[in-house]
Formats: structure tokens, sequence, C-alpha cells
């Protein structure tokens, strides 16, 4: 049932789908230096205590991309192996500031993921969004010079969101920027409440305007903003292994995507960084039905709502929804 039924991605990193093999064969190709010799031992590397441990090694990681052809084959590899989860449209994040950090173009960075996505479209019929997501660990006036660069970039950037470290870096402290965003018709959404508390969620609704709520675990532990979210339809992007391999969740039975259904919420799952947290979208379904006992009728909530989450028009949302039906409707009918 997971492998066949059409789904759509809200949440991945571009650069968290960096796999070991990709990273240093560009990490040769353009003589950069890195602490691993194999890909062994960048595997093992990959034990994390929380998300400050993580972004550490993934800002390491994403220095090996430097050219344009780099963001391409990275892009491409991503929608090959998601098509194969059939896999029909992705909302897909990437953070342009640390390239620029080093001397990496923006439009370096963007002409390459275009250029693949646009391929995917093509070759595998998976349509797709672009959101270029603001640092928190970096200055207002840094998130600042990459939106006047996005500007120049309307036609394929879609959104703007938030990610990066979140205790102690309040969403209000990005308001300016993202009302600025807003402005020149960018779509806002954050990661809020994966570490951080419930008032970062709803601080972000409130200041930021976001229209989606990237992971919000801890949304759940204020029953008002649960009934506010639930009410207005504000879908969550949730990413199961994520959470348990940055001990978000103590393990995968902690999951919170079973109680936000239960409560009615738009939640949708997905893979975050899915190398880094050794598992791809199927991965992730496949965790949470087993870990949470979902019944299939769980497993075609959460793929339906991939797409009702998502920022496809209606008459798009409706025709990925009637192609989950007709597939539901063969699975059945061949499984008597
Ligand atoms: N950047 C990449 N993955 C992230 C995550 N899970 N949380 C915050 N920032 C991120
Ligand atoms: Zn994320």
């Amino acid at each position: 049932m997971i492998d066949n039924l059409p789904k759509a991605e809200l949440h991945v990193h571009l650069e968290g789908t960096l796999e070991p093999e990709m990273m240093l064969k560009l990490a040769r190709r353009n003589k950069v230096s890195l602490p691993y010799e194999t890909v062994e031992d960048v595997r093992r590397a990959y034990e994390f205590d929380c998300l400050q441990d993580f972004l550490d090694l993934y800002y390491l990681g994403m220095s090996v991309l430097v050219t344009e052809q780099d963001f391409f084959d990275l892009t491409w590899a991503y929608l090959t192996r998601v098509h194969s989860d059939r896999l029909t449209h992705v909302e897909l994040f990437f953070d342009p500031q640390p390239h620029m950090d080093r001397n990496v173009a923006f439009e370096t960075v963007v002409e390459g993921i275009t250029r693949a996505l646009e391929a995917g479209a093509k070759e595998f019929g998976i349509s797709s969004k672009l959101i270029m997501c603001i640092v928190r660990h970096l200055p207002e006036e840094h998130a600042f010079t990459a939106l006047e660069c996005a500007k120049k970039h309307k036609e394929h950037i879609y959104g703007i969101g938030l990610d990066s470290t979140e205790r102690g870096i309040p969403p209000a402290t990005f308001a300016r920027v993202f009302k600025a965003a807003r402005e020149e018709g960018f779509v806002p959404v954050a990661h809020v409440g994966e570490e951080g508390t419930s008032e970062n969620v709803k601080e972000a609704l409130d200041l930021l305007k976001i229209e989606r709520v990237d992971h919000g675990n801890h949304a759940l532990d204020d029953p008002s903003l649960v009934s506010r979210l639930a009410h207005q339809k504000t879908p969550l992007t949730m990413c199961p292994l994520s959470n348990w391999r940055l001990k978000v969740i103590p393990d995968l039975t902690q999951s919170p995507v079973k109680k936000a259904l239960d409560e009615g919420l738009l939640v949708t799952i997905n893979s975050d960084d899915p190398s880094y947290f050794g598992g791809y979208i199927n991965d992730n379904y496949r965790a949470v039905q087993k870990n949470l006992n979902l019944s299939e009728k769980d497993v075609i909530q959460l793929a339906k709502n991939s797409f009702a989450g998502s920022f496809l028009s209606d008459p798009e949302k409706q025709a990925q929804l009637d192609k989950i039906d007709r597939q539901v409707g063969t699975l059945q009918k061949t499984m008597g």
C-alpha cells in the first residue's frame, strides 16, 4: 500500500539529501577537504544527541557543493530516488545563506536546482515548488541579503521558510524579514516546535503569519493551539525518523503523528534530511505505520493530507486525490 500510493513530500531539505558517496565524490571534484576518508567514516559520524549536533555536520557536508552542476546532480539524485517511492509532488527547501558565505553565488544554487526540477517534471512527472529557508543562526541583515537575491528569482521560488537552530532564537527575530518576504509574494512557513515550545509555534503563526508549520511536535502540548490548528486546517509537516534520530522523541512509538491524526490535524509525513536520518519518504511512512500501528485508513489519510497540505492549486490537489482513490480501488480489487 505505502509503496503504491501517490504521495507528496512537503518537508525535505535539498542539502539533507546529500548521500555520503556523493559527498566524497564532490569533495574530490571540488578539492574541498573533509574530516572523512570513506563512506563508513561519514556514516559513523551520524550519531546525534540534538538538533545542533546534526546541524554542525549538515553545514560541513554541504561545503562540497560548489558548482551549478553539483546542485543539479544533488537534486536529480533525490528526484530519481523518490520517483521509485511514487512521489509525485515535492516542496523542497534549500539554504542559500551558508552557500553564499562560501562565495557560491545565489544564482549558481537556484539555477542548478531549477534545471533538475524541470527535468524531473519532464522525465518523472514530479511537480515541485521551491522554498528558500532563512537560517536562524545568522543575523537579520544576512537574511535580508538572501531575500534581495530571491526577489530576482520569483519565478522559481515559491515560499520563504525558517530553519536551523531553534533554541534561544524566537521567530520574532525574523518578523521584519518575513513581512518583507510576504509583501513580495513569498508564502511563509517555519520550523517551529521541533525542539522549541508551543509558544514558538504561536509566535510564528501570529508574527510571521506562516501558512504551514514545519515539525510542530510541541504544538500538541497546548490544547487551545491544537484547536486553532485543526480549525484553521493549518498543515503540520512531521518528520518521524528525523525526530527519533535527533532525540526529539525517545523512540518511534512516541511519534506524535497518530495523536495529531486523532485530533483532526492536517498532519503529513516527511523525511527532512533523508541521507542523515536513514530514510526517504516511504521509510518514514513504514516506520510510523509499524510503530504506531496505523490502519490502512490512516495511511491513506496521510497520503491524502500530503496533497491537501501542499501549495498546489485546488484542481491540482483534486487530480492527485483522485489518483489516490483510483490506486486504492485497484489495490483493494487485487487483494480481493
Ligand atoms: N535544517 C535541516 N534540517 C533541519 C531541522 N530538522 N531542523 C532545523 N533546521 C534544519
Ligand atoms: Zn526540516
